[in-house]
């Protein structure tokens, strides 16, 4: 990657991390910087999460303070901050043609292609140090434990925990959900307790929650959306109360690409006692995230979602919650001892990881973080937030077509119908074009219910996107309406 302009801009040195491509920055965030050179993507016609933070924090919401305090007084947001080419020549698959034009990548919400890094330190694994972990006295064991131990530090120093051993490795998202409404819920959920939910949840962060409800008579309470597709505040303040034992939501909609005003209502719910689950799966590939600075009691996210192997994901937990929870699955690897009478059971994160952990897709993952620290997870920020502004406003002049979800801050996903063309449609013609988007329910069903649709057309950005993708887009939804 090269740096265009932005002399003035320190480099990035993230401590333990590779060293930064050739000109790689982090960008230096002040609040008059950030809102000097990206404007908010829709006008605040009714008061957003932000306007409610705390004097001194940035505009963006979504960054941390720690991000935002370090700052370089006078800087300028408005020069590019990496050539976009540079980025997508690491990732082979955009070579690709489909129907005989070149693949326009815009369903990164459901899935991240994969950089040449990640491809290649899964080979080298394979070649050079696969094996079991943990269990074997020879060398080959110990290079795979290694790597396995050594991909937690990694995502443990990318999502700021305190310790590696808060990272739990598990099969994604839906599974991470899962083990805490189990493990969790189980032992703190009891009859007549409430678990607050948000309108804007994907199915995985909803189903569990149900199970364990169903389970012991709890409650689901459900935060409502306002036609913008923001979290209601006062709403949500009004639903937290002595029996919230969980709150629950989605750092970033997978369906509208609503940015959750995620610190502050952590906040809200910690004075009320209850925990907080953070479902990062479509925030941690587009911008920065410290649960600690967030507070989040467990963070959750999937491998495939940025940049790394299917099959692997994070549970992020507290050390004191993780240390308390009971395991929520049994096999080898999670145990202290084995007798028939009784078992005892290993600390975390062991204690929830039975059986062969998903060695080769972790690793990979570890890869995946490396490769994003290199570019700087706050320049992926800027980058994307320019382009989610272009495509906004020029798909938003397509006369015929409706945004679903106006919020003020959004990342990744964008969702939009058409007069008399099927979401579903809509997808099949765009695919014509080589652009790949999702058209459905994005597993988002109370989602549509609230916006009154049963699908919409979501194309979704990563760092590898540019303006061409955009333009190609906008150019083939004109064709589809025109026909
Ligand atoms: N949850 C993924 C999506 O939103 C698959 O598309």
């Amino acid at each position: 990657m090269t740096l265009s302009g932005g002399a003035m801009i320190p480099n990035t040195s993230i401590p333990g991390s590779p060293a930064p491509f050739p000109g790689a920055v982090e960008l230096p965030s002040t609040a008059q910087g950030m809102d000097g050179a990206l404007p908010r993507l829709f006008g605040d016609a009714e008061p957003s999460a932000s306007a409610s933070a705390a004097p001194g924090t940035p505009g963006y919401y979504f960054l941390t303070p720690t991000l935002a305090t370090r700052s370089s007084p006078g800087s300028s947001f408005s020069r590019r901050i990496f050539d976009v080419r540079d980025i997508r020549r690491d990732f082979p698959i955009l070579q690709e043609r489909v129907h005989g034009k070149p693949l326009v990548w815009l369903d990164n919400a459901a899935t991240t292609q994969k950089p040449r890094a990640v491809i290649q330190r899964l080979v080298h694994y394979y070649e050079h140090e696969y094996s079991n972990v943990h269990r074997g006295a020879h060398t080959l064991a110990a290079r795979s434990t290694d790597a396995y131990e050594g991909a937690r530090e990694k995502l443990a120093r990318f999502l700021g925990a305190s310790s590696p051993s808060e990272v739990v490795f598990v099969r994604g998202t839906t599974e991470a959900i899962n083990l805490v409404a189990s493990s969790w819920g189980r032992r703190h959920i009891g009859a007549g307790d409430e678990i607050v939910l948000t309108t804007l949840e994907h199915h995985s962060n909803i189903v569990p929650w149900q199970f364990v409800a169903d389970e012991v008579g709890a409650v689901i309470r459900v935060v409502p959306v306002s036609d913008r597709g923001e979290v209601m505040l006062d709403d949500y303040g009004k639903l937290l109360g002595p029996r919230t034992r969980m709150v629950a939501f989605t750092h970033v909609s997978n369906a509208l690409g609503t940015i959750l005003p995620a610190q502050e209502m952590v906040q809200m719910a910690h004075r009320v006692g209850a925990r907080v689950l953070i479902d990062g799966a479509q925030a941690v590939a587009h911008f920065p995230v410290n649960v600690q600075t967030l507070d989040a009691d467990f963070y959750v996210l999937s491998g495939h979602k940025l940049f790394g192997p299917s099959g692997v994901g994070v549970l992020y937990g507290k050390k004191a919650l993780l240390d308390e929870m009971p395991p929520w699955q049994g096999g080898g690897n999670m145990i202290q001892r084995v007798t028939f009478e009784k078992s005892t059971f290993a600390d975390p994160p062991a204690r929830f990881e039975a059986g062969t952990a998903t060695l080769a897709p972790a690793v990979g993952l570890g890869a995946a973080v490396d490769y994003l620290d290199r570019i700087g997870m706050v320049n992926v920020a800027f980058h994307e937030r320019e382009l989610m502004a272009y495509a906004t406003e020029t798909l938003s002049q397509i006369s015929g077509l409706r945004m679903i979800g106006t919020a003020a801050e959004k990342a990744g996903a964008m969702s939009f119908v058409v007069d008399g063309i099927s979401a579903e449609d809509v997808g099949r013609i765009l695919d014509q074009d080589g652009i790949a988007v999702r058209a459905g329910h994005h597993c988002a069903q109370p989602t549509m219910d609230r916006f009154g649709v049963d699908a919409t057309v979501r194309p979704s950005l990563a760092v590898y996107n540019n303006h061409a993708d955009i333009d190609t887009l906008v150019r083939a939804v004109r064709r589809a309406l025109r026909h």
